[in-house]
C-alpha cells in the first residue's frame, strides 16, 4: 500500500513545500503531467525519485495547448488513481492547479514559441499545439523551480521542443529524456489509448511494428532514409483503417528529413496515423549498422 501524498493547488502553496524541501537540502525533481497517469508517467516518477530527494509531479489538463476541435473537455481526469500513482512512484507532491490559478486573467499576453523544431509534424497538424506546451511548460518551470524536469520520449518533438527553449531562453533546469514505456505488444503507452475500441486496440500495434520494421533495416545497414521510410508506409498501410499523417525519417536533433542516414548524427522514426476513435503518435531511435533493431 503506497502512502498517501500531499495535493496543493495553490502556486504559494507549492513554493513554500519546494522551499521547505530546498532547506532541508533535497534537489528538486519535476514531473510535468496532464493528468491520467499510466505506468509510462510512473516510470518517470521513479526516475525522478531515483535522483532527487523531493519529486513534484503537476497534474493540469492544459486548456492553451488543445485546438478547437481536439479534446480538452473529454480529457481523462482521474485525480485519484493518479494520487496512487505518484505515491507509489515515489513523488512527495502533487501541484494540480485550477485553470485559473494557471491563467488568472483568462489569456496570456505572453507565449514562447520554438518555431525551429516546432515546424513540422505535430505543428503542421496541430498549429497551435507546442506554442501552449512550451509557454506551460516555462511557467510551470518558473513555478517549481526544479533541479531536473523529467519528460517521456514517446512525445519525441515535444522533448525537442522543451530542450530547445530551455537552451534558448538559459532556464535553469536539466531537462532529462526517459525512454518510451511500452505494452507486451509494442503499443507505446498513452492515456489517449483509452479512446481506442477492442479492434482499434489491435490495430494500434502497426505503430511499433512499423517502428520495428524499420529499425531492423537500418540495422543491417539500410542507409537510404527513403527505403526506411518506404518499410514504415508499408508496415501501416497494412493496417485496416489507419490513416497516416506522416511516417518519417528524421534527424533526431533538428528533427528535419533525411535522405540518408549518417553515422554521425542519429536518426528516428516518427509516426503519427489516425484510427476512428484517437490520433496516435510513436517513435524510436534508429540503430547504426550493427547495433540491435
Ligand atoms: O506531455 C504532457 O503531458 C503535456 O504536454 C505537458 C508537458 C504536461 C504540458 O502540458
Amino acid at each position: 500500500m503506497a502512502n498517501s501524498i500531499r495535493v496543493v493547488e495553490t502556486i504559494s502553496e507549492l513554493r513554500a513545500a519546494v522551499k521547505q524541501a530546498r532547506a532541508s537540502g533535497l534537489e528538486i525533481g519535476f514531473v510535468p503531467t496532464m493528468g491520467a497517469l499510466h505506468e509510462g508517467h510512473g516510470r518517470l516518477v521513479e526516475v525522478a525519485a531515483a535522483e532527487c530527494g523531493f519529486v513534484v509531479v503537476s497534474i493540469f489538463v492544459n486548456p492553451t495547448q488543445f485546438g478547437p476541435n481536439e479534446d480538452f473537455a473529454r480529457y481523462p481526469r482521474t485525480p485519484e488513481h493518479d494520487q496512487a500513482v505518484c505515491a507509489q512512484a515515489g513523488a512527495k507532491l502533487i501541484f494540480q492547479p485550477s485553470v485559473a490559478e494557471m491563467y488568472p486573467a483568462g489569456q496570456l499576453s505572453t507565449f514562447v514559441e520554438v518555431p525551429s523544431v516546432s515546424r513540422r509534424w505535430e505543428g503542421e497538424q496541430r498549429p497551435t499545439h507546442f506554442r501552449g506546451v512550451a509557454t506551460v511548460v516555462l511557467k510551470l518551470f518558473q513555478i517549481v523551480g526544479a533541479d531536473r524536469a523529467y519528460f517521456g520520449e514517446k512525445d519525441y518533438q515535444q522533448l525537442r521542443v522543451i530542450r530547445q527553449m530551455v537552451v534558448d531562453l538559459n532556464t535553469p533546469v536539466q531537462v532529462i529524456g526517459v525512454p518510451t514505456v511500452r505494452e507486451a505488444d509494442g503499443l507505446a503507452l498513452s492515456s489517449r489509448n483509452r479512446y481506442l475500441n477492442p479492434e482499434e486496440r489491435q490495430t494500434a500495434v502497426a505503430l511499433s511494428a512499423a517502428l520495428k520494421a524499420a529499425g531492423r533495416l537500418a540495422a543491417v545497414g539500410e542507409q537510404d532514409a527513403g527505403r526506411i521510410r518506404q518499410e514504415l508506409h508499408k508496415t501501416l498501410e497494412s493496417a485496416v483503417g489507419v490513416v497516416i499523417d506522416y511516417a518519417e525519417i528524421v534527424d533526431a536533433e533538428t528533427l528535419e528529413p533525411l535522405d540518408r542516414l549518417n553515422p554521425d548524427c542519429g536518426a528516428r522514426a516518427i509516426i503519427a496515423v489516425r484510427l476512428p476513435s484517437a490520433r496516435l503518435i510513436d517513435n524510436a531511435p534508429l540503430p547504426r549498422p550493427g547495433e540491435p533493431a
